[in-house]
C-alpha cells in the first residue's frame, strides 16, 4: 500500500511551496522530488530567491535557475511568471557548466514572457530601501520590476527581439525612473544608451534558451511527462496573504503555479507545503513567534546552530517558534496536501521545545490568523519536551518518540499529513512517508 501510494504522489505533477517567510529549505525537497519528475520549473519570484542544494560534499546556490538542474533526467523552465536578471542567469549558467553540468538550451529552457530587470530596477530598490521603505528587500530590482510588469511600462525578453520598438519603451522608463532617482538622491546612473547596447549584448546569449514555456509545458505534459513546480520565497512573503507591506512582489502561492507558468489549474495534482520545525524571517515585519527577551537566547542558539543566514544576502535571519496559526493559514491558502518537516534536527538537544497553537488580541483568543494587526498579537504557546539527536537518519523508526509526537501535533492541528521528513543537508538525509 504504501509503495503504491509513493508511486501514485511522485506521478502527478508536483507544486511545492514555502508556507512559512522562505528559506524552508525548498531546494533540497525539490532536488530529491526531481529524481523522479521530467520537468521542473519556476513559476514567480526571481534571484531574490537562494536555493541550496548539498550533493556528497558540494554545495550549490541557484538563485535564478530551477533546482532540478543537478538531475540530469530534468529539463529546467524559467516560467514566465519569474522576473529575470540576465547577468544573474549568464552567471549561474557558467558555474554550473565549470562543474560539467549540462545548461544546454534542450535542458534549461526560458519564457520569453519573463520580464527582464534591468540595472535601473536595482537602483531603485536599493534607493528606496535606503530612503523611504525599510521593508528589507533583497536589493535585486524585484519590486520595481514587477511593479513596471503592473503598470505596463515593462519589456518581456521576447521583446528584445524586436530592438527597434524595445528601445523607445526602453528610453520613455529610463527617462521616469531618472527623475525618480534623483528624488531618492541616486544621481549616479549609467547612461541610457550605454545601458541599452549592454542589455542588447546580453541578451544575445540569453536568446538560444527562449522559448514559449506554456506551448512547451502543455506539449509535454499531454505527453504525460510529470513537471514539478518549485515555488520561491513563502507564503507569508505572498503579495496577497503575506504580511502586507513587509512582502515580496509576487503571489508565492501554490495558486500563481498555473498563472507563472501557463499550465492551466487542473495540472496542479498535488500541493506539497515546506515548513520548518521552528521559524525565520529576513528583512523587516512582524513576526510573532521570534524569539525574544528570555528566549532570545535560545534564538541565537537555534540560528547558529541552522546555520540561518540568508543565502542571497547573507544577513542574519530572524528566528522564533513554530506557528501553527500561521501555518494551517498557509495550508488553506495553497490547498496543500501534503506538508514536507525541515530541519528538526536543529532542535535536538532543546530541554523543551515550544510551538504556537493561539494568537491573543485585544483579550480575545482566537486560532485564527488576522490580516491586520499582527504586530500586536500574543503568542499562546504548548510546551513539548525536547528530543535527543537523530541527524540524518532516513528511518522513520529511528525517530525519538517526542518527534513522533511534534509531527502529530502538526498533524492534527492543520489537518495535513507530513509526507517528508528531512532530517539533514544532505541530498538522501529523508525520509519518505507516502
Ligand atoms: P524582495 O523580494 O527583494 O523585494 O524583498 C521583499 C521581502 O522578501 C524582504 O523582507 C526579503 O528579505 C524577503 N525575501 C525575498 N526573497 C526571499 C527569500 O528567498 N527568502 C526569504 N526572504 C526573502
Amino acid at each position: 500500500m504504501r509503495s503504491e501510494m509513493k508511486t501514485n504522489s511522485l506521478r502527478r505533477n508536483t507544486v511545492l511551496v514555502g508556507i512559512q517567510w522562505g528559506d524552508e529549505g525548498k531546494a533540497k525537497i525539490i532536488d530529491h522530488l526531481a529524481e523522479s519528475a521530467d520537468i521542473v520549473v519556476r513559476f514567480q519570484g526571481g534571484n531574490n530567491a537562494g536555493h541550496t542544494i548539498v550533493v556528497g560534499q558540494e554545495k550549490t546556490v541557484l538563485h535564478l535557475i530551477p533546482s532540478g538542474i543537478l538531475h540530469t533526467n530534468t529539463v529546467n523552465v524559467v516560467g514566465n511568471g519569474v522576473v529575470f536578471d540576465m547577468s544573474v542567469f549568464l552567471e549561474e549558467k557558467t558555474k554550473l557548466e565549470a562543474r560539467q553540468v549540462d545548461v544546454s538550451p534542450k535542458r534549461l529552457k526560458v519564457s520569453e514572457l519573463c520580464h527582464v530587470i534591468f540595472p535601473l530596477h536595482q537602483l531603485l530598490d536599493r534607493a528606496r530601501e535606503s530612503a523611504k521603505s525599510k521593508i528589507g528587500t533583497t536589493g535585486r530590482g524585484i519590486g520595481p520590476t514587477y511593479g513596471d510588469k503592473s503598470m505596463r511600462l515593462g519589456l518581456r525578453l521576447g521583446d528584445l527581439n524586436r530592438p527597434e520598438t524595445a528601445k523607445a519603451r526602453f528610453l520613455a522608463n529610463y527617462h521616469e525612473k531618472l527623475l525618480q532617482l534623483k528624488e531618492l538622491g541616486q544621481t549616479e546612473v549609467p547612461p541610457a544608451d550605454e545601458m541599452w547596447a549592454q542589455c542588447l549584448e546580453t541578451f544575445q546569449k540569453i536568446k538560444p534558451h527562449l522559448v514559449d514555456t506554456s506551448r512547451f509545458l502543455n506539449d509535454e505534459s499531454k505527453a504525460g511527462k510529470q513537471v514539478l513546480f518549485e515555488g520561491a520565497q513563502g507564503t507569508l512573503l505572498d503579495i496577497d496573504y503575506g504580511t502586507y507591506p513587509y512582502v515580496t512582489s509576487s503571489n508565492t502561492s501554490a495558486g500563481f503555479a498555473s498563472c507563472g507558468t501557463g499550465l492551466g489549474p487542473s495540472q496542479l495534482h498535488y500541493v506539497l507545503g515546506l515548513t520548518k520545525a521552528y521559524t525565520t524571517r529576513v528583512g523587516s515585519g512582524p513576526f510573532p513567534t521570534e524569539c525574544l527577551e528570555s528566549d532570545a537566547e535560545v534564538g541565537q542558539w537555534i540560528a547558529k546552530k541552522g546555520n540561518e543566514f540568508g543565502s542571497t544576502t547573507g544577513r542574519a535571519r530572524r528566528v522564533g517558534w513554530l506557528d501553527l496559526v500561521a501555518l494551517r493559514r498557509a495550508c488553506e491558502v495553497n490547498g496543500v496536501q501534503g506538508l514536507a518537516l525541515s530541519k528538526l534536527d536543529i532542535l535536538s538537544e532543546l530541554k523543551s521545545i515550544k510551538i504556537c497553537t493561539a494568537y491573543e488580541l485585544d483579550g480575545k483568543r482566537s486560532q485564527n490568523f488576522p490580516n491586520f494587526d499582527l504586530e500586536r498579537v500574543k503568542c499562546v504557546y504548548e510546551e513539548i519536551e525536547g528530543w535527543p539527536n537523530f541527524h540524518g537518519t532516513q528511518k522513520e523508526n529511528e525517530l525519538p518518540k517526542a518527534v513522533l509526537q511534534f509531527i502529530k501535533r502538526i498533524e492534527d492541528y492543520t489537518g495535513v499529513p507530513v509526507a517528508m521528513i528531512s532530517t539533514g543537508q544532505k541530498r538522501d538525509e529523508m525520509i519518505v512517508r507516502v
